[in-house]
């Protein structure tokens, strides 16, 4: 599988609503959803389709976490921190996939395969550590199945 994000053409993306500040929301969420994040020349076409002023969409932009003004990886991997994940290593399983992907937590390879992310509880903390690989839930996860979930993650 390729990591290059789908081929969308951003300007069907726009033509998908009508020119009003009302659709920044959804005009933003179907550019993130088709790029795995919001490129600048992006959010200067909603502005101008929509009438909104950059420095607000950009806020909008910057202030919700589902959307980012940077590129994403084609998987993300989000390791839980919240109590019981963190006391059961949470913070441990941060520190290897960093080294692992030579990448902080909030960033993404070089490749674009990965974006490593910490979020807080996931609500399902009988099965700390978690860590959310795409929509697959790793329970009581150490380094050794994160290593296989990345291996597998790359031969796709
Ligand atoms: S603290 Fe991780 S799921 Fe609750």
């Amino acid at each position: 599988m390729s990591t290059a994000p789908v081929e969308v053409d951003i300007d069907e993306i726009i033509e998908r609503y009508p020119g009003k500040q009302e659709y920044l929301i959804f005009l933003l969420q179907d550019v993130q959803s088709a790029f795995r994040y919001i490129p600048p020349e992006a959010l200067e076409l909603i502005c101008d389709h929509t009438g909104v002023p950059l420095s607000q969409a950009y806020s909008v932009a910057t202030f919700y976490k589902s959307f980012s003004l940077k590129p994403k990886g084609e998987h993300q991997v989000k390791v839980c921190l919240g109590t019981a994940c963190h006391l059961k290593g949470g913070e441990r399983l941060v520190d290897d996939l960093e080294r692992k992907l030579k990448v902080k937590a909030g960033e993404t390879t070089a490749d674009l395969l990965v974006t490593l992310e910490t979020v807080n509880c996931l609500g399902c903390c009988a099965l700390s550590p978690v860590v959310v690989v795409d929509d697959d839930y790793l329970a009581q996860a150490t380094s050794g199945k994160l290593n296989k979930k990345l291996k597998s993650l790359a031969a796709q």
